[in-house]
């Protein structure tokens, strides 16, 4: 990496007088800083000293990074002239500030980054700053924008991949019952309705009953018999949990935001009533004027208010593993074009398991539950489903598409045989539930800790939604044909409501 530093420091008095003290002085640190680093070629020249104002350049090409550095430089200047002559610094500023390197691969496309220009020349990219203050320099922001710079050009490279899949385990071929969409028919029937707004229902009760007994199912014969002890959890999700999580950068184009009222002072919202009650329609500009900026959205997983809810904390060793499990935070996501039936929703009902715990309790847990869930999707639903390894959730959920999953940790899909969407090798099969092992990621940003034990975690979300739609697809709305199995939980429908 090259480096081409130009920065302006100006002093609380008179320093131009000393420009041999200063010449050394910058020498002497140059010496300092590169003593440890061969492969340097670095200088720092004088290119302006008049009055208070000293002007210099680093040139530098390795490891060297001048913009790392020059906070300390303002430190011993400030110590020395400040000790000596009673000078301090008032204000340095980078004016300008180049940072060339070479990418592994060209860029396909052209890109921009916030606050600095960007030159591409084949593999070359230049990152030209300018004008930048201490607090920029402070906040370590020159890195991230490297970095950032880095995994845009490798980004390019992965969009047209195809996504990592690579199956663990499938089950015997089933004979479905039917081979039509189970959304379709239920809605024929009244069990369900579109709801008010895209990717939402409305579950009638034979639908809500079929639900039911999914969650009955979930919570019986695999997470009780396993010891997961339930908890509840806010629904609302602050910024400052997604920003650890990663969320906040990887999918601000799928939250529901919240906003909070900016006042509940009835004189501030009262021409919003007053408009509404003579006009009858909903005041957008006047609402806009009495709404906060949100600072947080609708739940989109649960299990980063969960690691949240352990942020600071040390386990004692006798409550692990952790085995605890949310069914009560609705999930919701902004879906686009995607959206299809009850599988592909804006928002959806999951009961979430999450596990904390050594690495060795946490890979003996995920066989066992493996053998729950094969259990239920066996014995209780007869479903014809596979599982694969995908790229992790996390991965995926933090905007990045390109990671495998190793054995011990990454995420396993469980995907069903969806009949009505075509023949078993070309139809895409549904994700109707996933498992992971995340290692110490989200344990480090939220810093849990044991007594004396190194912790891992995971997750494993049950979708209410995609189980029945997996099991309808399959074994269609005729109780009488269902698995005995599943009779157990559910033999008969709600008579729900006729409609004339
Ligand atoms: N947190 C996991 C996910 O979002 C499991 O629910 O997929
Ligand atoms: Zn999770």
């Amino acid at each position: 990496m090259e480096f081409d530093l130009k920065a302006r420091f100006s002093f609380s008095g008179e320093i131009s007088s000393k420009k041999d003290e200063i010449n050394k002085f910058l020498s002497h640190i140059s010496d300092q800083f590169l003593k440890n680093d061969e492969n340097n070629s670095s200088t720092i020249e004088i290119l302006k000293l008049e009055k208070s104002l000293l002007i210099f350049n680093i040139k530098s090409e390795g490891v060297f990074r001048p913009h790392s550095v020059i906070l300390q430089i303002k430190n011993y200047f400030s110590k020395e002239f400040g000790s000596k002559y009673h000078i301090g610094i008032r204000e340095i500023i980078v004016e300008s500030y180049q940072i060339s390197f070479e990418l592994e691969k060209e860029i396909l496309k052209k890109f921009s980054i916030p606050f600095a220009d960007l030159d591409f020349q084949g593999k070359q990219v230049k990152i030209n700053l300018k004008d930048l203050d201490e607090e920029f320099l402070k906040r370590n922001y020159i890195d991230r924008m490297i970095n950032r710079v880095k995994e845009k050009v490798e980004d390019q490279y992965y969009e047209g991949k195809g996504e990592f899949w690579k199956l663990i385990w499938k089950s015997d071929e089933k004979t479905p019952v039917w081979e039509k969409d189970p959304t379709v028919e239920m809605v024929r029937l009244e069990w369900l309705k579109q709801g008010p707004t895209k990717g939402k229902w409305f579950f009638r009760p034979q639908a809500a009953a079929i639900m039911e007994a999914m969650e009955k199912i979930a919570i019986k014969e695999i997470l009780q018999p396993l010891g997961f002890q339930e908890v509840i959890e806010s629904h609302i999700v602050p910024f400052d949990i997604w920003l650890k999580t990663g969320h906040l950068e990887g999918m601000p184009g799928e939250f529901y935001y919240v906003s909070e009222p900016a006042t509940r002072d009835v004189e501030k919202w009262e021409r919003f009533v007053d408009l509404t009650k003579i006009t009858k329609t909903v005041p957008f500009d006047e609402l806009k004027e009495n709404l906060s900026i949100p600072s947080a959205g609708i739940c989109y997983a649960q299990c980063p208010m969960i690691y949240w809810s352990f942020k600071g904390k040390t386990i004692a060793e006798e409550s692990l593993p952790i085995l605890i499990y949310d069914k009560t935070a609705i999930s919701n996501r902004y879906e686009s074009g995607g959206r299809h039936g009850i599988e592909r929703v804006d928002e959806f009902h999951r009961i979430e398991p999450v596990y904390i715990g050594t690495k060795e309790q946490l890979l003996k847990l995920r066989e066992k539950m493996l053998e729950r869930y094969k259990h239920v999707f066996n014995n209780i639903f007869d479903l014809e489903w596979r599982m694969a390894w995908v790229t992790p959730w996390y991965m995926q959920q933090a905007g990045k598409t390109h990671d495998e999953s190793t054995q011990e940790t990454g995420t396993i899909d469980f995907e069903a045989y969806m009949p009505y969407r075509g023949n078993r090798a070309d139809s895409e099969w549904l994700e109707f539930q996933n498992l992971s092992i995340l290692g110490e990621k989200y344990i480090k940003v939220f810093t849990i800790k044991a007594q004396k034990s190194d912790l891992w975690s995971g997750c494993s979300g049950i979708g209410l939604e995609r189980w029945t739609t997996a099991f309808l697809a399959q074994k269609g709305l005729d109780p009488d044909k269902w698995p005995d199995g599943f009779k157990k939980y559910l033999g008969n429908l709600p008579e729900g409501i006729r409609f004339l």
